[in-house]
């Protein structure tokens, strides 16, 4: 038996936060981060229109990228103190991820963060609350996905929480919201995006549920992206459904292991200047993993499939799986995003040498490598690396160097 879960309601559309009007409750406790949703106006907005549907609202602001464990427990409180029926989480997928840990312990103030982490093995929610999630940003696609990925400091680590149980009520992909997003924030969430449709498409946890939403996703982000990044509002717009059409499927079908690695490196370096930043990690890895995954003959098979429905050309899947990653590095020159993490430099720019020196990285290898084995979306990997493959992969990843293993 396959389990397929969404929100209950799916709001899409220009203005359609309005629906928050309609909402049903008492006390709302609007989740937010570090002050672009206060600046552009939407916070405001959301905050008046729960008003009018008659709730008490308070905010909990100042939710950092990349949440911490602190974070979520310092809004774990407040909600206990508040008490709200309504959790309404609005931005990026920071301040929604945080807030659906927060969610957890609000329900269950015993539960410690090491038992969120266990897969699918939450306890039932909305004893207390429900959860409305509106997005911000367009790839991690969390107002509609079973996940959460809070990052524990001490272990320089982030941990994805996942559980249908947090897939929420709600969602509300008001593309008025990613209009303000600056070029940088398109261009990383956008390649979260493709790499979230690309990974579910080739997961062993795909089904025909799955695969459809994975397929358009990555056609309309294959036409919409660079638009958007380049400006195009209408592209911009499009790009806010496309990056949640691929939540759809991966909340479902799971992720593999660029997103692992991802998880791993994002703030293994933190100490050195810098996080990766979650969607240029991504979009760094994916060409290396598409290579060695391919070398499982489904897995080729199934990208090839994606290039086809691209019409990238070839004429066999060896070809298919060439001009796949050849696009995808295409899109990263035209988004300004480095191809390996030794060029990863500044603000996430292209430079000739970044900020995490190869010593540091070659000494830090071994554990990232072990982590990412062990991370949550591993699991749905077509093809199972051992610790010295994950290892060669990262080190290809750090160098740009061809994936031959
Ligand atoms: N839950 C999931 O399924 C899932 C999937 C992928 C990634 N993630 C996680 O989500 C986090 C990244 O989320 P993100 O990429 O959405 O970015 P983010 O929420 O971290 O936001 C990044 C920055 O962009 C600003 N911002 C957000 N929306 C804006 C807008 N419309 N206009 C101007 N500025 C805006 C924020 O204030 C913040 O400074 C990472 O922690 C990542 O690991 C979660
Ligand atoms: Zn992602």
């Amino acid at each position: 038996m396959a389990r397929f879960t969404l929100p209950r309601d799916i709001y899409h559309g220009k203005g359609s936060m309005e629906v928050l009007k309609t909402f049903k409750g008492k006390k709302a406790m609007v989740c937010v981060g570090g002050g672009s949703m206060k600046k552009f106006g939407f916070l405001d907005k959301a905050v008046s229109y729960l008003q009018e549907a008659g709730m008490e609202v308070k905010l909990f602001e100042g939710i950092e990228p990349d949440p911490s464990v602190e974070t979520v427990m310092k809004g774990a409180q407040a909600m206990l103190d508040f008490g709200p029926d309504w959790i309404v989480a609005i931005g990026g997928g920071s301040p929604i991820d945080a807030a659906k840990a927060m969610w957890i312990k609000y329900e269950y103030p015993d539960c410690t963060f090491e038992d969120m982490c266990k897969v699918f093995g939450l306890p039932e929610l909305r004893k207390k609350a429900k959860f409305c999630a509106i997005s911000s940003t367009s790839g991690t696609a969390t107002e509609v996905t079973a996940f959460s990925i809070i990052t524990d400091y001490h272990k320089g680590i982030k941990y994805p929480i996942a559980d249908f149980e947090i897939t929420p009520d709600v969602a509300i992909v008001d593309p008025e919201l990613a209009e303000t997003m600056p070029k940088k924030l398109v261009a990383h969430t956008g390649m979260d995006a493709i790499t979230h449709a690309i990974e579910a498409y080739v997961s062993t946890a795909h089904c025909d549920y799955t695969d459809p939403l994975s397929i358009f996703a990555i056609k309309m982000i294959q036409s919409d992206l660079v638009g958007s990044y380049n400006g195009d509002m209408e592209k911009r717009d499009r790009m806010h459904n496309a990056q949640c059409l691929a939540g759809m499927s991966f909340s479902n079908a799971l992720l593999g292991i660029v997103h692992s690695m991802a998880h791993k490196t994002g703030a293994a370096f933190a100490d050195y200047g810098a996080h990766i930043i979650h969607g240029a990690a991504n979009a760094m890895y994916l060409p290396k993993v598409i290579a060695f995954n391919a070398k499982n003959p489904e897995a080729k098979k199934r990208y090839g499939e994606i290039a086809d429905y691209m019409a990238l050309g070839g004429k066999n899947d060896d070809e298919k799986v060439a001009l796949l990653i050849a696009c995808l590095r295409k899109m990263n020159d035209e988004l300004n995003i480095p191809h390996c993490i030794k060029n990863y430099g500044a603000d996430s720019y292209p430079c000739e040498q970044g900020f995490v020196p190869e010593k540091v990285f070659l000494e830090r290898l071994h554990d990232i490598a072990v982590n990412a084995i062990g991370d949550a979306c591993t699991g749905s990997n077509p093809r199972q690396p051992s610790v010295e493959e994950m290892e060669k992969l990262l080190k290809c990843c750090y160098y740009d160097t061809e994936v031959d293993f």
